[in-house]
């Protein structure tokens, strides 16, 4: 039978332990030394399929997942074992220009780069993924994407459910074609774009997972090529009615305070975590289930069972639970406070658009490097840009590297959402242009300088050229 829903355990990708402790002799900080091995695999991902040929870090995808508390630095050496080139990207993290996976900046198979990261930010969810020019798309499609937490005290504080892989879940979802041999299918339709009639969570087409009736963290990644997911959650014996949950945290780390709601958009490459609590449904199974075309805001095609995401499994003896989701979550983040528009109008526009056949960034595509750096930037300046999606019934999920930003207005001729209030309770570093919409974002640009990316986060609009460079000057003294 194909395909097989809801018969196969959620994988839980395995924590990568540090090679070596240090301290950084120039900083004077903890310095955790990995390694990971990116290099070609087989597994057998669905049952009755011969196995599908992938490309992952350390052999697994996801990649196995880092969890370094905030203060200690990392540096992890990513050695190329594939046939293909790369370069990683360590999303959400403001990495040094070097070290940020600029896709251009090539590490050819038998060659390895040490990437150096800060980990400086208030706990939250950062992924690893190729970036390399080009190939982005294919190389993550194959496998190449990780998840790595940042934790630190303040949160941990918080009695928000915990112990990763127990209580605190990462579901990282992706969405793919097989063909009949069970090798992936990577063609590419006539609307540009990856939308894959196969839902994997974790690795695993459509997976189950046995939970206890008690309170859950779960942390979602969208990892997915081209698709947008709408997320909402039923019993399978009462299909009609959403149960409500918590989000707790955003892109950057938690909100504010949680947001409850029955619905959460996730475009690809954005991140939500929430807290959903099995204990008024234990004995019952739970269904995790995506609104065709992402509920209107999207243009993804569907397939027969691309509204089916997962199941949880809900036991039956009561345990005891003493986590909590206190109202508060942490205070608006500094330096931009995200009460405080400080800004006072509109800086950059940039619309994101399709002419000749290219995806491009106001008519100028990444390929172009003598145009390419669309922005400059004063260090340290608060900026709102303005990010129309000039492509009609297309959608773009648009990422800004380097910065975190607020959502401050969402408008267009067929927006009727707005701003989401999980989407402003926090910050961002994704946004999704759902069809027609344009959105205003206000970041700090901050704290390096350098020439960083932006881009749609659709990897394969991206790898089409849908990516340009903003340069973070440094100020004149
Ligand atoms: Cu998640 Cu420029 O990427
Ligand atoms: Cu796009």
């Amino acid at each position: 039978e194909y395909p097989l829903l809801f018969r196969s355990p959620l994988p839980i990708p395995p924590v990568l332990q540090p090679k070596l402790k240090m301290t950084n002799p120039v900083t004077g900080k903890e310095m955790w030394y990995y390694e990971m091995e990116i290099r070609p695999f087989t597994q057998q991902v669905y049952p009755t399929l011969r196995p599908a040929r992938l490309v992952g870090y350390n052999g697994i995808s996801p990649g196995p997942t880092i969890i370094v508390p905030r203060g200690t630095e990392s540096v992890v050496r990513f050695v190329n074992n594939a046939d293909k080139e790369n370069s990683v990207h360590l999303h959400g993290s403001p990495s040094r220009a070097p070290f940020d996976g600029w896709a251009d900046d090539l590490t050819f198979p038998g060659q390895y780069k040490d990437y150096y990261y800060p980990n400086n930010q208030a706990a939250r969810f950062l992924w690893y993924h190729d970036h390399a020019i080009h190939i982005t798309a294919e190389n993550a499609y194959f496998g190449q994407a990780g998840a790595y937490l940042i934790t630190d005290p303040a949160e941990d504080a918080l009695g928000l459910p915990s112990g990763y892989g127990e209580f605190d879940i990462p579901l990282v979802l992706a969405s793919k074609y097989y063909n009949q041999d069970g090798t992936l299918q990577t063609s590419v339709g006539e609307d540009q774009s990856l939308w894959g009639d196969i839902i994997h969570v974790n690795g695993q087409p459509w997976p189950f997972f046995n939970v206890q009736p008690r309170k859950y963290r779960l942390r979602f990644l969208n990892a997915a090529v081209s698709r947008n997911f709408a997320l909402y959650f039923v019993r399978t014996t009462a299909t009609n009615t959403r149960i409500p949950f918590q989000v707790i945290a955003t892109d950057a780390g938690l909100t504010t305070h949680p947001v409850q709601t029955s619905d959460l958009y996730v475009s690809v490459a954005e991140r939500y975590e929430i807290v959903f609590d099995f204990s008024a449904h234990a004995g019952q199974t739970i269904e995790l289930k995506n609104f065709p075309q992402a509920n209107g805001i999207g243009t993804d095609d569907d397939y027969e069972h691309t509204d089916k995401v997962m199941r949880f499994v809900v036991g039956n003896d009561p345990v005891n639970d003493d986590s909590t989701v206190p109202s508060s979550l942490r205070p608006p983040t500094a330096p931009l406070e995200i009460n405080s528009p400080a800004s006072t109008g509109i800086d950059h526009h940039f619309r994101f658009h399709r002419s000749n056949s290219e995806w491009r960034i106001n008519d100028v595509g990444f390929a172009d490097a003598k145009n390419r750096i669309l922005a400059k930037v004063p260090r340290g300046k608060i900026e709102i840009w303005e990010l129309e999606n000039g492509s009609g019934g297309w959608t773009h999920p648009i990422h800004i590297h380097l910065v975190d930003f607020k959502v401050l207005e969402r408008y267009g001729s067929e927006s009727t959402r707005g701003v989401m209030p999980y989407e402003s309770a926090g910050l961002k570093d994704v946004v999704w242009l759902g069809r027609h919409e344009t959105v205003l974002v206000e970041a700090h640009y901050a704290p390096w300088s350098g020439v960083y990316m932006f881009h749609c986060h659709n990897l394969i609009h991206e790898d089409q050229d849908m990516m340009a460079a903003f340069n973070v000057t440094e100020l004149a003294n």
